[in-house]
């Protein structure tokens, strides 16, 4: 690997259009802030860059749901997100925006010295124009039919009944969202960014010499330079944005990703001129020396790796991304997170109904990081993680050393006497971690890295659980000093060890035995807390989660399932027309329930005694799952067909079909006559 002599992180800038959720700290900020910690702890030279992306349509969409202004909306959100990060622990040097004064500056600036070079390309195409609105339409603002499923509703750049990615040209019908208004073509001149003459030096530079990056982060590159690259648009007929700083170019922004990964630049800028620390922004951007590492979700990837790319080169000052760390999508309870469906863990609710437990979740996340693949998170997971791994083993482990080491000697370390060949044997298998711990941080697998952190606390666990220095005190002091010493020493290592992780935990824990910050190289040492060490109060690291505040959780999203369904719920087609004596054909009566019960053995079927007004009859129907308790319904009127086949199932014959209605969520609703009726009438 190359030796580099500082390193700038940068964590793709979330649109300010709504809070952010678990799959945005699982798939980005959790692991950019581990590096970032892990490369602090070294002491290495480091920026650690966030902010909000604060142009683009997504926002002025937010800003027309909520009837509100698009700055609003920006302002409400940034400060939102802003505040969960930091709840979080998520260390940035800097949490900007988009909307600076420097951003716009340095944006703008950017676009001109591309457009002075004769970067660009300029090209007339037709697009949508709302004629009563007055405005070009985004994708986004044009919504009809789908011409592959033929939903209604979808929009420009796609369908979110099928899925399928769409142009606006395909849609059947089009109407303008803005007025109601058909769109009508209108050519409009904008300035493209001619991928296809930087493809020659972006597939030598990725497939030849980066040949490291993640396998999900190559293969998509690849498949695009496989490719012929097109000109891309970077600017847009919108009202919100910088503005195009070109004349002739009224009422033109800059296209939001052309801004936003500028804002990574400005943010740097606007952290070293307002703090000399950090020295000049440029050294952070410009300086071959300088390790940029950008750390993104995969819908990002062709923005990161190859558009941005081209950018940076076609200015020509700037240096290129080292790595690009993108991890695959994380599910929640095996859906994809969805903001639109409100299928998603939002931090700040996160925060309500877990106080306190921020670490639990960058634990868990972090155990499921969709690193390679898509990944799930369960709230049963995540009970579990925490119950067995950090309450069962980290905490557990600590909390007996601390609790030992009070009662014993008062809370002050013990000397170390004559190890024996366990523990020399224990701290060995410690030492040897460290840079198995290392080697996976270095290479962005944190996933694992935690894994092993957690191996670490393993250790001690068995090695208190094996020498049971309790059992020793009435016999041999002197072993029980050298034990806890021992112990202590592997607490103070996981102080370390998980600072990158569990930064709110590894700070408790500090407090606990006294300790001031340490650094990384520390780790595998075992002198690190001196005899005669005065330990602070022992407290515990983590609490177990009971199954009520879990079950809560899975209830809430059970709800929103339910309400989705119903909302989404689209008949199904009508079937071929039957004339009157086909219908006819078809003997539906009322029946009065007079009995009904599970039948042994079958998860579905219910068994019905029913009065027909004809010395009544045994119905089977599979609606146990909507109705667990079946005696519930005894007394009720059904319809139910008269004249059906009979038909034996788990050894009953069933006399006629019960009728149910299928509710949107697959729930079955006997169907009822609206008032009580005779038994046997007929239904017609
Ligand atoms: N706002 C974009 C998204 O949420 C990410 C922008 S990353 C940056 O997908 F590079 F543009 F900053
Ligand atoms: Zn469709």
């Amino acid at each position: 690997m190359k030796n580099f002599k500082r390193t700038t992180i940068t964590s793709a800038l979330p649109y300010a259009n709504g809070p952010v959720h678990i799959g945005h700290l699982a798939g980005v900020y959790v692991p950019a802030d581990i590096y970032a910690r892990y490369l602090r702890l070294k002491g290495e030279e480091v920026v650690f860059i966030g902010g909000s992306d604060e142009h683009g349509v997504p926002v002025t969409i937010r800003a027309q749901k909520e009837g509100i202004s698009t700055q609003q909306v920006v302002d409400r959100y940034h400060k939102i997100i802003k505040d969960s990060f930091e709840e979080f622990g998520i260390s940035f040097d800097i949490y900007s925006r988009t909307t600076s004064d420097i951003h716009h500056k340095l944006a703008s600036d950017f676009f001109r010295t591309l457009y002075d070079k004769g970067e660009f390309v300029e090209k007339t195409s037709e697009q949508y124009y709302d004629e009563e609105a007055k405005q070009f339409l985004a994708d986004r603002y044009i919504v009809g039919e789908c011409p592959r499923c033929h939903a209604q509703g979808a929009y420009g750049d796609q369908c979110e009944k099928c899925g399928s990615t769409l142009s606006p040209e395909e849609l059947i019908n089009p109407v303008s969202k803005l007025s109601g208004a058909k769109p009508v073509k209108k050519p409009t001149k904008h300035w493209f960014l001619p991928l296809n003459k930087h493809q020659d030096w972006l597939k030598n530079w990725i497939l030849e010499n980066h040949k490291e990056w993640r396998p999900n982060v190559y293969g998509q590159c690849k498949s695009w330079l496989d490719m012929d690259l097109l000109p891309r648009a970077v600017t847009r007929d919108l009202d919100w944005g910088i503005p195009v700083p070109v004349e002739g170019a009224e009422g033109k922004v800059l296209y939001v990703w052309f801004d936003a990964p500028i804002g990574y630049i400005s943010n740097t800028k606007e952290l070293c001129d307002n703090n000399p620390k950090y020295g000049n922004w440029e050294k952070w951007w410009k300086d071959p020396e300088t390790r940029l590492v950008h750390f993104i979700g995969k819908d990002n990837i062709v923005f990161h790796c190859i558009v941005f790319p081209a950018m940076l080169k076609a200015e020509g000052s700037y240096i290129l991304p080292d790595n690009v760390p993108s991890n695959e999508f994380l599910n929640l309870e095996g859906d994809k997170i969805s903001t639109s469906r409100n299928w998603a863990v939002w931090l700040n609710e996160y925060l309500v109904d877990f106080p306190g437990k921020q670490d639990v979740l960058r634990y868990v996340l972090t155990a499921n990081a969709p690193e390679t693949k898509d990944n799930d998170f369960t709230w049963k997971d995540f009970q579990a993680r925490n119950n067995n791994e950090l309450v069962a083993i980290f905490g557990n482990f600590v909390n007996r050393t601390l609790v030992l080491t009070q009662k014993y000697f008062d809370g002050k370390v013990p000397a170390c006497g004559e190890l024996t060949d366990y523990d020399k044997e224990t701290l060995k298998e410690f030492a040897d971690l460290k840079s198995v711990v290392e080697n996976l941080l270095d290479n962005f697998k944190f996933r694992d890295a935690q894994k092993e952190a957690m191996n670490l606390a393993r250790i001690g666990n068995k090695y208190l659980a094996d020498t049971e220095p309790w059992k020793l005190a009435k016999t041999d002091m002197e072993r029980v000093k050298t034990i806890l010493n021992v112990s202590l020493q592997i607490t103070a290592n996981l102080a370390i060890a998980f600072e990158p992780f569990l930064p709110f935990s590894a700070k408790k824990l500090r407090t606990m035995i006294a300790r001031e910050e340490f650094s990384w190289n520390e780790l595998g040492k075992f002198d690190l807390l001196a005899e005669g060490h005065q330990l602070g109060k022992a407290e515990l690291l983590f609490e177990k989660i009971e199954d009520a505040p879990i079950e809560a959780q899975i209830n809430r999203l059970q709800k929103i399932k339910e309400d989705n369904e119903k909302q989404n719920y689209q008949p199904e087609a009508v079937k071929n027309t039957v004339d009157f004596d086909t219908f006819e054909k078809i003997d539906i009566r009322v029946g009065t329930i007079l009995e009904c019960e599970r039948v042994p053995k079958s998860e579905k079927l219910l068994k019905f005694k029913i009065d027909d007004g004809m010395g009544g009859r045994t119905i089977l129907s599979g609606i146990a799952k909507s109705y667990p308790e079946p005696e519930k319904l005894v007394g009720k009127q059904v319809c139910f067909v008269a004249n059906f086949a009979p038909r034996k199932m788990m050894g009953t014959e069933s006399q006629g079909m019960i009728m149910s209605a299928v509710d949107a969520d697959g729930r079955l609703v006997v169907v009822s006559p609206s008032e009580k009726v005779t038994s046997g009438v007929c239904v017609g």
